[in-house]
C-alpha cells in the first residue's frame, strides 16, 4: 500500500515528527501502511518506506543514486570526513584502507581482550556486593568503550569514560536539537549557525575533550624515534592482535605514496570511538532489560552458557556454539535496533512502486519499522529469540538490517556481534540482573536508540556458576 499525504495532513503532523520522530513515524506507518510520501514545506519531500523489498531498492540495488541524507550533516561537525560522514571516492579509498581490519581473523583476535575487560567489569560489581543496583545503560557504555580503546587503539580509556560519556551525550544532544530544528530543512548550512545549543556545546568543551582523547590516542603511537617498538600503552594490552586500527590507519599510504593526513587520521578516529561503543552498548543494556523481563530466555541463556563454558572464560572459537546467546541478541536488535534509523537523500528523481520520489527527497528506511513489519514479521511486537536459531524460517534479506545494507553497511558488524556475545556470556557466567520494579525505561531516539532513563538494574551474583 503506497499513500501520499496532503499538504495539511503533513503539516499538522511536523510538530510530531520533530519533538517524538519515533512516535511520529510508528504513527505514519499504522495509519497509511509502508510506504508513505510527506510533503514538507519549501518543495521538500520525506518518503517512508519499511517495505523491504524498496528499502533493498534504496540501500542496494540502485544505491548509487542514494547519498547520505542531510540529517547526518551536523555529525560531520564532530566525525569529519571520517568512514560514516565522507562519501564518493574519498569514502571508498577510506573503507578499502580500514576493511582488512575487520576481517573475520582480524576480528578473532580482539576476543581475549573483549573478555578481559567484561571480567574486570565484573570484578567491580563483585566488589559493590550483591542487590546492589547498576545503571547497566552507563555501564554498557563503559564497557564498550573500554573494549573499543583495548581492542581497536591497544589503549586503556577505561579512565576516561566517566568524562566522555558526559561529553558525547553534550554532543549528541546538540546535534538532536540542529537536526529537529525547523530551521534545518531550509537553511543548507543550518547546522554550522552560532545556534545556542552549538554555543553551549563549545561552552561545556565537549567536542574539545572528545578530540583531545583522539588527540592523545596519536600522540602517544606517532614514532618519535624511527626505532620504534612497543609503546607503553600497548605494551600491557592483554590478547593485543598484530596491528591495530591505530597502526593500520598511521602506516596508510595514497597512490603518490604519501602518509594520511593528520586531520583525517583524527576524523577516523573519532568515528570507530563514538560509533563503535554507543551502538554496541545499547544493544546490549536493551538486551539485559528484556531478559530480565523474559525469564524463560534467560534461564535457557543461563543453560547454555553453562554448558558451553562450563566456567571457563569465552573465546571466539564459543560463539558458534553460543547460539542461543546469538539469537537472543539478534532479537534484541529486532526490538530496540540501536541504529533505529537510516536516510538517504535522491540524487535524481526515482520512483517507489508508483511513488514519484523527486530529485533532493529525504528517503526514511528506519530499521525500527522494518523489524516490525507484520507482513514480515508475525507477532512484530513480542521478542522471541527462536526466530534467530539456525533452522528458522527463512526471510526477505533486508527484513533485518541493524547493520544497514549496500555498500555502507557497517563495517564493525562483525566486531559488535563477536564482543556482544562475548560480553553477554561473561555477564551471564557472573550475575542474573533485574530491572529495579517500578522503573519503566523510555527510548529515546538520538542517533542511536538509546534509554532516556537509565536502565537500573539490581545485581544478584550467580552462585552456581557452573
Ligand atoms: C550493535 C552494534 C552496531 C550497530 C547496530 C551498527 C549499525 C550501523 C549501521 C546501521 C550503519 C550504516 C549507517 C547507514 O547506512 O547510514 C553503520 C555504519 C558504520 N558503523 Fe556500525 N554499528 C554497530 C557497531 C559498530 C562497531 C563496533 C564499529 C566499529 C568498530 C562500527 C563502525 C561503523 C562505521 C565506521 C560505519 C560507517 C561505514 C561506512 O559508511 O563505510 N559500528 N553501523
Amino acid at each position: 500500500m503506497a499513500r501520499r499525504l496532503s499538504g495539511r495532513e503533513a503539516l499538522r503532523l511536523l510538530p510530531t515528527l520533530r519533538a517524538d520522530p519515533l512516535t511520529a513515524i510508528s504513527e505514519l506507518t499504522r495509519a497509511h501502511g509502508d510506504l508513505v510520501r510527506v510533503p514538507l514545506p519549501r518543495g521538500n519531500q520525506l518518503v517512508l518506506t519499511s517495505r523491504p523489498e524498496l528499502v533493498g531498492h534504496v540501500l542496494v540495488s540502485n544505491q548509487d543514486n542514494y547519498r547520505k541524507a542531510r540529517t547526518y550533516r551536523p555529525l560531520t561537525e564532530v566525525l569529519g570526513n571520517g568512514l560514516l560522514t565522507n562519501e564518493g571516492e574519498s569514502w571508498a579509498h577510506q573503507r578499502k584502507l580500514v576493511q582488512p581490519m575487520f576481517a573475520r581473523r582480524r576480528i578473532d583476535a580482539f576476543a581475549p581482550a573483549m573478555v578481559d575487560a567484561a571480567s574486570t567489569a565484573m570484578d567491580r560489581w563483585t566488589a559493590l556486593g550483591s542487590g546492589s543496583v547498576v545503571d547497566v545503560a552507563d555501564e554498557m557504555s563503559a564497557l564498550t568503550l573500554d573494549v573499543v580503546g583495548r581492542a581497536l587503539f591497544s589503549t586503556d580509556l577505561s579512565g576516561e569514560a566517566s568524562q566522555m560519556a558526559p561529553a558525547l551525550e553534550t554532543v549528541l544532544e546538540s546535534f538532536v536539537k540542529v537536526v529537529r530544528h525547523p530551521l534545518f530543512l531550509f537553511v543548507p548550512d543550518y547546522h554550522r549557525w552560532p545556534t545556542p545549543a552549538r554555543l553551549r556545546l563549545r561552552a561545556r568543551g565537549a567536542e574539545r575533550h572528545l578530540r583531545s582523547v583522539v588527540d592523545g590516542l596519536i600522540a602517544r603511537r606517532r614514532p618519535e624515534t624511527p626505532g620504534r617498538a612497543e609503546t607503553a600503552d600497548r605494551a600491557d594490552s592483554p590478547g593485543r592482535a598484530d596491528n591495530d586500527l591505530l597502526d593500520a590507519l598511521l602506516a596508510a599510504r595514497d597512490d603518490d605514496g604519501n602518509p594520511l593526513d593528520e586531520q583525517q587520521i583524527r576524523d577516523e578516529l573519532m568515528t570507530f570511538l563514538l560509533a563503535g561503543h554507543e551502538t554496541t552498548a545499547n544493544a546490549l543494556a536493551w538486551t539485559l532489560l528484556l531478559l530480565s523481563r523474559h525469564p524463560d530466555a534467560r534461564d535457557r541463556l543461563v543453560a547454555e552458557v553453562d554448558d558451553v563454558l562450563s566456567g571457563r572464560a569465552a573465546t571466539a572459537a564459543d560463539v558458534t556454539k553460543l547460539e542461543w546467546t546469538s539469537a537472543v541478541l539478534s532479537e534484541s536488535m529486532r526490538l530496540y535496533p540501536p541504529a533505529w534509523m537510516i536516510e538517504r537523500e535522491a540524487r535524481d528523481a526515482d520512483e517507489l512502486d508508483g511513488i514519484p520520489v523527486p530529485a533532493g527527497s529525504i528517503v526514511a528506511t528506519p530499521p525500527y519499522l522494518v523489524h516490525r513489519n507484520p507482513d514480515h514479521w508475525p507477532n512484530p511486537e513480542g521478542f522471541d529469540p527462536h526466530r534467530f536459531l539456525p533452522g528458522a524460517a527463512g526471510r526477505h534479506r533486508l527484513a533485518y538490517l541493524p547493520f544497514g545494507g549496500g555498500r555502507r553497511q557497517c563495517i564493525g558488524g562483525g566486531f559488535a556481534m563477536l564482543e556482544a556475545v562475548l560480553l553477554l556470556a561473561t555477564i551471564t557466567q557472573r550475575f542474573e540482573l533485574d530491572l529495579v520494579p517500578g522503573h519503566q525505561p523510555q527510548a529515546l531516539t538520538a542517533v542511536t536508540l538509546r534509554p532516556a532513563n537509565g536502565i537500573p538494574m539490581t545485581l544478584r551474583p550467580r552462585t552456581n556458576a557452573a
